[in-house]
This record gives C-alpha cells, sequence and structure tokens, in this order.
C-alpha cells in the first residue's frame, strides 16, 4: 500500500528480482512468527516509506510488537522477508541495526548509570566517538527536555521521563528508520506535542518512522500511513473497506459533510455518482436522530475537497460544512474489530 516514488522518468527500475534490496524504508513479506502454539504473526505483509510517519494499529496481543521486535533484528523469523532500510536483519544484522533505531514499549535503565551515560553507553556501542557522543547526547537530551535530569541516575527518572529518554537513546546513531512501540503512553500532553512535532521533523528528514498506538485520535493527527494488523496478520484496505488507509488525516481519505438539507446532499451525491455513505453514528447522550447527521465520503484531498465545496455550491446545496472526518480512525478500528468477533 506504501509505495516509494517512481524513479525519475527515464531512469530504469531496479532489475527484477532486487526490489526487496534498494527500497528504502520497510519492506515485509509474508512474515511468519509462533511462540509455541502461540501464531503471533501470520502472515503479515506491507511497506513503510521513507519520507512518511506509518502507524501500527490492532488490538492487545494482534502481534505488532512481535513485528517491531522482527524488525529491530531482536526476533529471527520463522518464515517470510524482511529489509529495514533495504537491509536483511537477518542476514545483515549490523547493517540493519545501525540503521535502525527502537524504542521499546518499556524502557529499562541500570541503576547505576546516569540519563547522559545511558546515551554515551549507547552511542559507544555503536562506536561512535567519545567526543561526538558527548555533543549527541547533549543534544538530544535538550531535544527531549531532559537537560537538568542528564546527571541523575536513570532509575529515579519519572515513567514518561525514562519514556523521552528512551526516544532519545533510538536516536543517538542519527538511524535512518525508527521503530518506536507506545512511543506516546506515559507521556504528558505537552510531551505528547513534542513527540508528535518531533516525529514530523524526524520524517520530513527523510526518515522512515513506525508508531504503534492505541491512541487513535493521536495517530490520526501524526500518521501519513496507517497499516493494520489483527491476529497476527496484515488487513488490507479492501477488507476494511474504508478510505483511512493512506492519508490517514484525510490527505486522500474520509472526509465529513454536512448540509441544512440531508436529503438535497444526497440527491445531488447521487446526481453526480459520488461513493458516500450516511454518518448515522448516534451520540449515546443526545436522542436518537431521525436522519443521519451527513455523509462520509472518500474525498482527493485539498483539492478534492476544494472541488467538491465548488461544485455542491454551484447546484445550489445548502452546504454547512466539509472536514476531514475526525475519528475516521477509531471507526476502522472498531469496523475491524467488530468484523473480527
Ligand atoms: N515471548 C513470548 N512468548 C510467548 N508468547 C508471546 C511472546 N511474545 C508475544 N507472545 C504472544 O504473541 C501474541 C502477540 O503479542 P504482541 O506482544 O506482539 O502483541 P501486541 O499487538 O504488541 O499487543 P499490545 O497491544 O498488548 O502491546 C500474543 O498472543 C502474545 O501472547
Ligand atoms: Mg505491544
Amino acid at each position: 500500500m506504501t509505495d516509494t516514488p517512481a524513479p525519475p522518468e527515464g531512469s530504469p527500475g531496479p532489475p527484477p528480482g532486487t526490489e526487496l534490496v534498494t527500497r528504502p524504508g520497510i519492506v515485509v513479506r509474508d512474515v511468519h512468527r509462533a511462540f509455541g502454539s502461540v501464531q503471533a504473526l501470520d502472515g503479515v505483509t506491507f511497506s513503510a516509506r521513507s519520507g512518511a510517519v506509518t502507524a501500527l494499529v490492532g488490538p492487545n496481543g494482534s502481534g505488532k510488537t512481535t513485528l517491531l521486535l522482527v524488525l529491530a533484528g531482536l526476533l529471527v523469523p520463522d518464515a517470510g522477508e524482511v529489509r529495514v532500510g533495504g537491509h536483511d536483519p537477518v542476514t545483515d544484522g549490523p547493517a540493519a541495526r545501525a540503521a535502525t533505531g527502537w524504542m521499546p514499549d518499556a524502557f529499562g535503565t541500570w541503576d547505576s548509570l546516569t540519563a547522559r551515560e545511558v546515551l554515551h553507553t549507547f552511542a559507544a556501542a555503536y562506536r561512535i566517538d567519545a567526543a561526538t557522543a558527548r555533543t549527541r547526547a547533549a543534544e538530544l537530551l535538550a531535544t527531549v527536555h531532559l537537560s537538568e535530569y542528564a546527571d541523575r541516575p536513570a532509575s529515579v527518572l519519572s515513567r514518561g521521563q525514562k519514556q523521552r529518554l528512551g526516544l532519545a537513546r533510538a536516536l543517538v546513531h542519527d538511524p535512518q528508520v525508527l521503530l518506536l512501540d507506545e512511543p506516546a503512553s506515559g507521556l504528558d500532553p505537552r510531551s505528547r506535542v513534542d513527540l508528535r512535532v518531533l516525529l514530523r521533523r524526524l520524517a520530513d528528514e527523510g526518515r522512515t518512522v513506525i508508531v504503534s498506538s492505541h491512541i487513535l485520535s493521536e495517530l490520526e493527527e501524526m500518521s501519513d500511513d496507517v497499516v493494520f494488523v489483527s491476529r497476527g496478520r496484515t488487513v488490507t484496505s479492501d477488507e476494511l473497506g474504508t478510505g483511512t488507509v493512506r492519508g490517514v488525516a484525510g490527505a486522500s481519505g474520509t472526509w465529513h459533510v454536512r448540509a441544512l438539507s440531508y436529503a438535497a446532499l444526497v440527491s445531488w451525491l447521487t446526481s453526480v455518482g459520488a461513493s458516500w455513505r450516511p454518518d448515522d453514528e448516534q451520540d449515546p447522550h443526545q436522542p436518537p436522530r431521525e436522519q443521519p447527521g451527513g455523509v462520509l465520503l472518500t474525498v482527493d484531498g485539498d483539492d478534492g475537497a476544494a472541488k467538491l465545496v465548488r461544485d455542491a455550491v454551484a447546484a445550489g446545496v445548502p452546504l454547512v460544512s466539509l472536514a476531514p472526518a475526525a475519528g475516521a480512525l477509531e471507526r476502522a478500528y472498531l469496523a475491524l474489530e467488530e468484523e473480527r468477533r
């Protein structure tokens, strides 16, 4: 679902069979991994492009952490192929690890090391020289707002502070690919905003960023693409039947449209052959609505939205609002769960 940009015109594509090796970002093909009788990954296939934040969404136990561990080279898959920044973590571990920053869902620290020493230690493991490591550690501690805790034992940091130190650690070797397992858990609202801004910057610098989380509203704001995982399998957009998989925040996703007259809106959408569905979600705290509050439809980015407004107004449809559908990711997620029950 997430293709890398096409090569410039006239340049030859990769020779057949080398695609997995030459494509940047992350490529996962039919990956399986069992723990005893539990099939944690049962055919995961997706790609994550560089320059974008890809959300990994799925219920508890669906295999997200297992998948991230495979990508980080910490678990060997039973079957399937993985490329991270063009490297195979199974056969070329050192190159894959050098390209990858990994932030686990809970970041354990050694009792005796300070926050700064933790970063120095990891920098040394990546063979970064001491002077560079000192500069880098100071920069990263400032980035995650831990400078004033730099010389305190990491073990006394609060849960959210440990998470932030974990993020700094993942960035210590300036990796091309970032794998973050529930990075926002335990963070206060300010730190969550900081995280969002940081991940956007890292993606804009051309890195590949994968984030797993259960906070769907937040993922919706920070992600460009989303991969749904259910019972160890990736779920395609066709199975989900929604337009939310690419362009989560509405770039080419689901939009919510409301008009003074629902009937006029629907009749016009039908006459122009638009594909829409009623937004019939009921607010449990309000009396039941007699007709849907609007419609949901897939719009091709901001240009598509602007055209829709122009055409609707020209046709005399009394439009009230048009906006990216809030909670589109949540709806898709709940639909997925409903289907799997
Ligand atoms: N080390 C392990 N030994 C045995 N079973 C495991 C192990 N790690 C994971 N599992 C099982 O594999 C499945 C997937 O677990 P995983 O941790 O990948 O889920 P997850 O999607 O990250 O869940 P959560 O949202 O709760 O973090 C679960 O059924 C889990 O019990
Ligand atoms: Mg997990």
